[in-house]
């Protein structure tokens, strides 16, 4: 088993920690920060903590969508007739 790493030095939350929670059932990076408290101090591990997200295959996006589902959207176009 590897080392947990120390994402958040201010709250002392780990890697480990952090996929555990996003196992848990944790997507998104707002849930992440009220749960643990992570980036809630200096802020400093903001982007650390999203490339955990992004490892456990959680958006890391600011938008804190999960999945990004790629829909066709009809388009319409519409003639401008000149009158
Ligand atoms: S290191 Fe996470 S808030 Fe400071």
């Amino acid at each position: 088993m590897t080392p947990a790493m120390i994402v958040c030095v201010c709250k002392s939350v780990s890697d480990r920690t952090i996929r555990s929670s996003i196992a848990d059932g944790i997507d998104s990076f707002d849930e992440l920060q009220f749960e643990l408290g992570v980036a809630s101090c200096c802020g400093k591990c903001e982007e650390s903590v999203r490339d955990v997200m992004m490892q456990s295959g959680v958006c890391a996006s600011r938008c804190g969508v999960v999945e990004h589902h790629t829909q066709a959207v009809p388009l319409t176009f519409y003639e401008r007739k000149a009158a």
